[in-house]
């Protein structure tokens, strides 16, 4: 790659900097411009300058751009292309904040598997994906696309996704770098704002987890880092991300963070945007053309910029080297897709990433007379945000797959006639949220269930016939008022492709739900944020001494806490051991429980393991999630599970943001067991 560095212009140089749309090269394309790349400022010739393309609709449009591309190339270098396959490309897995849920890394990984080789056949070479974001406010419409509050989950998940995206052949970028999960107040492109201490040690997990399982790119996130532009933050992209991540891939910025530092007030203009950006170790410019049009001046003012140009070229040339394409600019064109398997995995993830809230009649039986009522119970359209090319017409409403469960139709009514239903002796009301509420710049200032679905509930409640709410969302919602009036509660995050028939195999038993929540939900709008690995603070809350951290009109408590989920099956956690109470680095001990299932019904279960580190230099939380493992029990049997505790489920950063592990006594938790042992 060096060699053909040597030989590119400046200008062909800058032009591997820079990222933008298929249209560009090939006017006939569907449009796919918005935003800044309407005000491009380049012409004809520079435009088949530049290095890699934004989306792509298929391997015929990518074949045809880069053909193009190359025939007017002096140098032949291929455009690379990468897009935003974030939970599938045609078949639509679960969001990832349902993903999350299954707490099944195995799964998430097939899930990415599948999603690469159907971006691939899109013509991909790269995806936008995993978003390894870390939230705690559900106002956020991109909790959507996230694995939830917990910076474990974040990075085994990232790390699951990446690994099953590179074992295709898939690169992948991982976003938004960094911390862009807790855009203040829940407002989607709102100041960032945290120390460097809770950086390390909750929202750095995500990301990590990529980058050690491969990560391609990183994306730089469109929020500050201590009040400058993470896309022109020296501190995030030299001393984190290359020193302390050791990455050594390509950063991108995301579209048009780059020009938006001058909306942030942090750049006078495009060129002081442009030398940023460079200088910070920002290496393609998405959607934007201030590199193009500013560096080749600004390296005659301090050619020592030239190098760390040239740096960047090399880093985007080893990537398309790494890419394929210059052995086979059009790459994979021939690849053939098992839709079936891909549908398959989506089903399994899905039926996984489901979770019981409520339980006190499910699951259904055949036998039962229902009322199917709620916009979910016809709606098509069920894949989610960012569900990119999938296909709402090809999935199945959930009237269908209810009615497979009958002999005939007679059973099932579907509609609001209150005579009707008077004669069903139970009622599945599906409704939530609709993809459009959540997702990129769709943020909510009030994340309670509708008030029209209160109502609704509140009065075939007065029907005394049991009511099971199936609840479709993007986010945690506030459904505290609804709990009392209806007996069973499943929540999804979005599923994909495969959600009808996962949400109906639930209902009737042939699906026994697993999931556990990847992100809490509040009682109230007003608690948050609030997640579970909190601090305690120098006055926790006691009931005896009013003078504590609490509210005067509500509970800390959550409706639903992170974790939480029920299952068919009645699982008991009972034996809880410990090898050894006294443990040092080297002989740290191994924590032993039984897990029984109590019932006649076959179930998976995770086990979490959390650790509280009872005394340390800084103030921790109350406790963390460190490991888990998923079973499965048949009726009755009942297994041991082991943990052996790891130097890293008890090293923490200290305010020196040093990784440290220090003695004295650990907590550990599984489900309401505990144990401790004290490291000397
Ligand atoms: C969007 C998103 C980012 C996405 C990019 C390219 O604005 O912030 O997640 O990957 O643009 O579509």
């Amino acid at each position: 790659m060096e060699n053909i560095l040597k030989n590119l212009t400046i200008e062909e140089k800058l032009g591997q900097l820079t990222m933008i749309a298929p249209f560009f090269y090939i006017g006939d394309l569907k449009k796919e411009v918005f935003g800044a790349l309407t005000e491009l400022k380049l012409d004809e010739e520079k435009i088949f300058l530049t290095g890699s393309v934004l989306g792509i609709q298929n391997h015929k449009e990518m074949n045809l751009v880069q053909k193009t591309y190359l025939e007017r190339s002096r140098h032949k270098i291929p455009l690379i292309f990468m897009g935003d396959v974030i939970h599938g490309a045609v078949t639509i897995m679960p969001t990832p904040l349902a993903q999350a849920c299954s707490f099944n890394p195995k799964l998430v990984k097939k899930g990415a598997q599948e999603s690469a080789k159907e971006a691939m056949k899109k013509g991909l070479q790269v995806t936008f994906s995993p978003m390894s974001d870390l939230v705690r406010d559900p106002r956020w419409g991109r909790v959507n696309e996230s694995f939830g509050e917990d910076p474990y989950l974040n990075y085994v998940f990232s790390y699951a996704t990446v690994k099953g995206y590179k074992s295709e052949g898939l690169l992948s970028c991982v976003k938004h770098f960094a911390a862009y999960g807790l855009s203040e107040a829940g407002k989607d492109y709102n100041t960032v704002d945290l120390s460097r201490l809770n950086l390390f040690s909750y929202f750095l997990s995500g990301y990590e987890g990529a980058i050690r399982a491969g990560a391609d790119l990183v994306m730089t996130a469109f929020n500050t880092f201590e009040y400058v532009p993470a896309t022109t933050n020296k501190y995030l992209l030299k001393d984190v991300l290359r020193k302390k991540l050791k990455f050594k891939g390509v950063t991108i910025s995301d579209y048009d963070s780059l020009l938006q530092t001058i909306k942030h007030r942090s750049s006078l203009n495009e060129c002081d945007a442009a030398l940023k950006g460079i200088t910070a170790g920002l290496d393609i410019e998405m959607a934007s053309s201030s590199y193009m049009r500013c560096l080749k001046d600004e390296v005659k003012k301090n050619p020592e910029l030239l190098k760390l140009i040239d740096k960047a070229v090399l880093r985007v040339l080893k990537l398309k080297e790494k890419a394929g394409l210059f052995k086979d600019p059009y790459r994979k064109k021939d690849l053939e897709l098992n839709t079936l398997k891909a549908l398959k995995t989506s089903y399994d993830l899905a039926s996984e990433s489901i979770v019981l809230l409520k339980n006190e009649t499910l699951p259904l039986n055949k036998k039962t007379k229902i009322s199917l009522l709620g916009k979910y119970v016809s709606e098509k359209h069920v894949l989610g945000p960012w569900s990119w090319h999938g296909d709402p017409n090809k999935t199945d409403e959930l009237s269908k797959h209810i009615k497979a469960y009958y002999k005939n139709d007679s059973e099932v009514f579907e509609d609001y006639d209150i005579e009707a239903i008077k004669k069903s002796n139970h009622i599945v009301l599906a409704i939530g949220e609709t993809r459009e509420e959540s997702g990129e710049a769709h943020s909510k200032a009030n994340i309670d269930i509708k008030e029209h679905h209160q109502v609704l509930i509140k009065k075939l409640s007065e029907l005394n016939i049991p009511i099971t709410l199936v609840l479709y969302t993007g986010r945690p919602l506030v459904i505290t008022n609804i709990v009392p009036f209806v007996n069973n509660i499943l929540v999804h995050f979005h599923l994909g492709s495969k959600t009808s028939k996962v949400v109906s195999d639930t209902l009737y038993g042939k699906n026994n739900p697993s999931g556990r929540l990847s992100m809490t939900f509040p009682k109230h709008l007003g608690q948050v944020p609030i997640y579970y690995n909190h601090l305690s603070s120098g006055r926790p809350y006691s009931k005896t001494d009013p003078y504590t951290m609490k509210y005067i009109d509500i509970s800390n408590e959550p409706l639903y806490e992170f974790g939480y989920g029920l299952s068919y099956s009645k699982f008991k956690y009972s034996n809880l051991e410990i090898t050894n109470k006294e443990a040092t680095l080297n002989n740290l001990p191994t924590i032993k429980v039984t897990v029984t299932n109590e019932s006649n019904i076959k179930g998976k279960t995770s086990i979490l393991l959390y650790i509280k580190d009872d005394f340390a230099s800084i103030a921790r939380p109350v406790k963390e999630l460190k490991q888990f493992k998923k079973i499965t029990l048949k009726p009755y049997e009942s297994k041991v599970v082991e943990f052996k505790i790891r130097k890293e489920d008890l090293s923490f950063y200290n305010e020196k943001l040093k990784k440290v592990i220090e003695k004295g006594t650990f907590t550990v938790y599984i489900e309401d067991l505990f144990t401790k042992f004290s490291l000397e």
